[in-house]
């Protein structure tokens, strides 16, 4: 070894010995006659010193040393007169009697410390000095952590962890692929996974019982924070099983998560309908910290002569508890928001219940006094409150209340960090309809199971049949999907006729699962979590990029290796391209 202790495990215990240790030069400090260097590796920071008095050869040395240079020192660890009580190792500080280079850096484009100048795409292009700097190497530490617990606890449970392969044929699972061209079948294109779908159900008719896999999968599709074309699942898939015994056990999975990386007990799942969650929160991935629900004000809204809300399908309002003081400018930005092509309303209307009794909305010239208090009384506003309303069609219109909501939620500091709160979302419907071709779509996937009851709606009214789907979400994120599948052929085969699929084309790209399951299917069902969300979650933070090694950016792009980019003329010659 080049040293005898890292940077971060020195105390006042190890006074009077003499070691050595390696890191890199995170800040150095010359007052004349000392100078200071806080040297750093993986394990922490501790101060070296170097004193003109002792060796003035070793100081002039010491001031050539640049930020980033990789060094190792000996010397003798001394109690710190000035003490540091936010430094681990603030107690000590090494006397330097000998120094050497192990490398030296150019001046880094941006701070390597916690709180950093760099901008996340010159961070991006320079990964590997972003990583080097607390928080990052903190997150990585965290997903090891996760993944170690994960493996750790499902293995516990009996699940089995088995891989698939990555050049596949295609997975529909809503996204585009990515695909690989082959070149010993010219013409021809293996598929990436946008998950292990078809082979984890293949394992059950493989009779391995309990799967699970923490797995790379890759979708091309639009990015945000919180999705990456390439991302990490915990997939998992169980036989003999129906829908409650996929939450308890996923629950009981979750529970023993987060107690042991965060110390923390969930409290016990709610659940909610999907159609709940989508009139009362405007959203299938509602932020349950916090209350604010939505209240559907169509019937006493409507009549009074306000055009706006007379020709809505539906008038929704919030209730934002203490904001009857909000300023015009406070309310201008809030309609600003709601009008953002990403929001889509039209407008918003307001209505203050001012401490002193008054009342003010935007709409005084249509609705009494009396009306105003039957809306507070249908919103529980009291003196102090600040309704606010949205109308239109009624999806769209709740989505849009539902956004609000957040941001409000937002302002309010009701959606702190460092609580959780976890909501089963379930009886999602089976299918979605394209407006624009007209034509269903699986709302989880093709595999999904209708409820028994609704079956026969299959036929007759396919948009009312309902799935045994569910999603966990926990603070307003999707953190995992999952379902009972269809293990019988006919209704397998009924629902790809659904999706549009000739028998042909059902046969061609799905044959093998088909097939399968003319050979003894067992019933069966799972969930796949997104990990990268999981430990984002974990870690107090929304964007899942902060929680990846070596990220994509938001156009798709890694900017540190400049991928994509072009390929040979030979390698397209090669592959047939
Ligand atoms: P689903 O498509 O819902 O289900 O994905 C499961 C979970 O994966 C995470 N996730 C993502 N995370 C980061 N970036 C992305 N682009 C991304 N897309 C999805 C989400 C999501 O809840 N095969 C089914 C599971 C099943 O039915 O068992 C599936 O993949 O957290």
């Amino acid at each position: 070894m080049l040293r005898e202790h890292t940077c971060g495990e020195l105390t006042i215990e190890n006074v009077g010995t003499e070691t050595t240790i390696c890191g890199w030069v995170q800040k150095s400090r010359d007052l004349g006659g000392m100078t200071f260097i806080d040297v750093r590796d993986h394990y922490g920071i501790i101060q070296i010193v170097f004193n003109m008095d002792i060796d003035v050869d070793l100081c002039k040395e010491a001031r050539k040393l640049g930020r980033e240079f990789v060094i190792k020192v000996s010397g003798k660890v001394v109690e710190r007169s000035n003490k540091n009580p936010d430094m681990a190792t603030g107690d000590i500080e090494i006397i330097t009697k000998s120094l050497e280079v192990l490398s030296q850096s150019k001046t880094p484009p941006f701070l390597i410390e916690d709180e950093t100048d760099g901008g996340e795409e010159l961070r991006m292009q320079y990964r590997y000095l972003d990583l080097r700097r607390g928080p990052l190497q903190r997150n990585m530490k965290l997903r090891h952590r996760v993944l170690k617990v994960t493996r750790d606890l499902l293995d516990a449970m009996d699940f089995l962890e088995i891989e698939t392969p990555y050049l596949i044929k295609s997975t529909p699972e809503g996204a585009r692929d990515f695909v690989v061209p082959s070149r010993m079948n010219q013409g021809q294109f293996y598929a990436l996974p946008q998950s292990p779908q078809t082979f984890k159900q293949l394992f059950m008719v493989g009779g391995f019982d309990k799967y699970f896999q923490i797995v790379r999968c890759f979708r091309d599709e639009d990015l945000r924070a919180d999705r990456q074309p390439e991302f990490t699942q915990i997939d998992c898939e169980m036989s003999f099983v129906e829908q409650e015994d996929v939450l308890v056990t996923f629950e009981s999975f979750m529970k023993s998560l987060f107690k042991n990386i965060l110390d923390v007990d969930l409290p016990d799942f709610q659940r909610i309908g999907y159609d709940e969650a989508m009139s009362i929160y405007g959203s299938d991935k509602p932020d349950i910290r916090f209350e604010m629900k939505i209240v559907d004000l169509t019937k006493v809204a409507q009549g009074k002569g306000f055009n706006v809300f007379d020709n809505s399908e539906i008038v929704v309002a919030i209730n934002a508890k203490g904001c009857a003081g909000y300023s015009r400018k406070q309310l201008d930005a809030l309609t600003d928001f709601v009008r953002t092509p990403q929001i889509g309303a039209k407008g918003m209307v307001y209505v203050k219940y001012n401490d002193d009794g008054t009342v003010k909305s935007s709409v005084d010239k249509f609705y009494s006094k009396e009306d105003l208090k039957q809306w507070a009384e249908e919103c529980g506003a009291k003196a102090g409150d600040l309704l606010l309303l949205l109308s239109g069609p009624r999806q769209s219109t709740l989505t849009a209340m539902g956004e609000l909501r957040l941001k409000i939620g937002d302002e309010l500091g009701l959606r702190e960090s460092g609580t959780f709160a976890p909501v089963w979302v379930l009886d999602f419907p089976l299918l979605e309809k394209d407006e624009e071709t007209n034509q269903w779509h699986a709302m989880h996937h093709p595999f999904t199971s209708p409820k028994k009851e609704d079956v026969e709606l299959m036929e007759s009214d396919p948009g009312k049949v309902r799935a045994n789907a569910y999603d966990l979400v926990i603070n307003g994120i999707e953190l995992g999907g999952g379902s009972i599948r269809i293990h019988e052929r006919e209704l397998q085969d009924q629902m790809f006729k659904l999706l549009g699929f000739t028998k042909e084309e059902a046969q061609e790209q799905f044959g093998f699962l088909l097939n399968a399951f003319e050979y003894g299917a067992p019933p069966h069902g799972g969930i796949a979590f997104g990990f990268d969300r999981l430990v984002a979650l974990l870690g107090g933070s929304e964007s899942i990029r902060e929680y990846i090694a070596f990220p994509k950016n938001n156009a798709g792009r890694d900017v540190m290796l400049d991928a994509p980019s072009a390929i040979s003329v030979e390698q397209r010659k090669e592959l047939g391209l």
